[in-house]
């Protein structure tokens, strides 16, 4: 089966969030399920350099005020991919959504249209004797692809969308809609129209066959107005056609064994050398060299989404009991400045980097005792996952993936020595100063502690059964039988 994916980031070629992780791995994982994909990107300035031995196989001229070509070629992984070369929208400094001031691009909406209409010719026309059984697109930037096709009769592949985060939707004026190409009917209540704009997103949860998300609780909590984002009416009507599969890893991306970030390899039969992750991740950031204490982590975009107000919070406490912190990330100014705050005042206690680094996310999850994550909503999220394989025992929020990945130290589940990490609920900073109180206890017992890393990092979340799941789906989208959504 030939399947196209169309996104607008990949790992390794362009990441900003877990849907790179997830785009740039689950090709790989559905080929061992027969099934061949190719990502349709944008070549932003640098995916480009990225591609191996690209070659030019299509053009399109005009398109939004400037010649495009379709690029194929190959990532460093391997995934194949179509990258749509168009400087005028694409060749900038910045990443893919906003500029170097962290404003959104005025012409997304003209960046992401041109992606999706290169997408829905690709869907009917495939490239050369290539054509797809199946089109899967992710997130609102690709959330055109199905109104495009939607646009004419003629036979098309069954399409695919998965929701990566309800809280992104691609909204515009209603006066850009000519210019994206959407025709007048689909700006209605039943098409693209949401409360007098235009919202991308939605048009792929109204066009498209099936409506996939990232983990099986997030897929009930959208359909409330809680986590809905003022669509949670679109899913409801849809949930016959809604189903939640959970996100794997890429468990050669990210393996204690043989990750070139780490100052040791190791693994839950050879925990010993963990010790050396821990105190270069120490050294790095210039925290206390303190064996004792209590390493958090964190490796977060820092948004309201995130939680990481309700960190602010609760870093007395953490100083208070003695423990320590070591995040980076990068986002909203206020949450930012607060960090570096916080972190001027307690040099060697809280270090901060507001910077976006793979080789230290490695080095956090592998030196941290525990991975902070106290999301607000959570569709999957991927950092408590990578901290349960490294031994970083995560504290999450109970929602979304979190929810479904992490199994509390709840005295039941310690004494069955089935605890893999800490929830907390509702997510509150009392309720996270509570967990976090609840950490330092269970680390002052330090074979309770090794107990969770331990079955924490016997847990699979590989891409293996993800990718079964999705090779199911499409087979029955392509034979035309039912989705079963339980
Ligand atoms: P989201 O996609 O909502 O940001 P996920 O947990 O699904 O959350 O994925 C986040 C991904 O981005 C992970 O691979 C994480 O390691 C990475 N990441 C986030 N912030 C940074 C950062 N500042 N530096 C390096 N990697 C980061
Ligand atoms: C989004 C979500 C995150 C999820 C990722 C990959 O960015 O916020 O929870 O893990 O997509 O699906």
């Amino acid at each position: 089966m030939r399947i196209l994916f169309v996104a607008s980031e990949c790992y390794p070629l362009i990441k900003t969030g877990g849907l790179a992780d997830v785009v740039g791995a689950l090709p790989g994982a559905l080929a061992a399920h027969d099934c061949q994909t190719r990502v349709l990107l944008p070549a932003y300035r640098g995916v480009r350099d990225g591609l191996s031995k690209p070659r030019k196989i299509a053009e399109f001229r005009g398109l939004f005020g400037g010649n495009a070509t379709l690029l194929l070629g190959r990532a460093e992984n391997g995934t194949t991919i179509f990258a749509l070369d168009a400087p005028h929208l694409y060749d900038r400094p910045g990443n893919p959504y906003v500029d170097e001031a962290g404003d959104d691009w005025p012409d997304n909406h003209l960046r992401f249209a041109a992606l999706d209409l290169v997408g829905a010719h690709l869907a009917r026309h495939g490239a050369g004797r290539w054509r797809p059984d199946i089109v899967h697109v992710h997130d609102w930037q690709a959330a055109l692809v199905p109104a495009y096709i939607a646009q004419s009769s003629a036979p098309r592949p069954p399409i695919v969308a998965t929701i990566h985060n309800m809280a992104y939707q691609g909204i515009f004026p209603a006066d850009v809609l000519a210019d994206i190409r959407l025709e007048t009917d689909q700006y209605s209540a039943d098409g693209v129209e949401f409360w007098g704009r235009i919202n991308a997103l939605k048009a792929a949860l109204v066009y498209a066959d099936m409506i996939t998300t990232v983990s099986p609780t997030y897929a009930r909590e959208i359909r409330t107005p809680a986590f809905g984002h003022g669509l949670e009416g679109v899913l409801q009507e849809r949930a016959d056609r809604l189903v939640g599969v959970l996100n794997g890893i890429d468990d050669a991306v990210w393996d204690p064994q043989s990750d070139p970030h780490l100052a040791a390899s190791f693994s839950r039969f050879k925990m010993a050398p963990r010790h050396r992750n821990r105190i270069a991740l120490q050294e790095a950031f210039g925290l206390d060299a303190d064996d004792s204490a209590l390493l958090f982590g964190v490796i977060s975009r820092l948004t309201h989404q995130k939680g990481i107000d309700l960190l602010l919070e609760s870093l007395p406490l953490i100083l208070e009991r003695g423990g320590q912190l070591a995040l980076i990330g990068t986002g909203e100014r206020h949450l930012e400045q607060g960090l570096r705050a916080a972190a001027a005042k307690h040099p060697g206690r809280i270090r901060v980097r507001i910077d976006y680094d793979e080789g230290l996310a490695h080095m956090i999850q592998a030196g941290a005792d525990a991975l902070l994550v106290p999301s607000r909503f959570e569709p999957c999220g991927l950092t408590q996952l990578y901290a349960l394989r490294y031994g970083a025992v995560p504290i999450v929020g109970r929602t979304g993936g979190l929810a479904d990945t992490v199994i509390d130290a709840n005295p039941a589940a310690l004494a069955e020595g089935a605890a893999t990490g800490l929830q907390f609920s509702p997510v509150t900073a009392e309720a996270l100063g509570f967990a976090i109180e609840r950490a330092f206890e269970l680390f002052a017992d330090a074979a309770n502690w090794r107990q969770m890393q331990l079955h924490g990092m016997a847990q699979m979340f590989n891409w293996d059964r993800s990718a079964l799941v999705y090779s199911e789906l499409y087979r029955r989208l392509v034979d035309g039988g039912q989705v079963d959504t339980n």
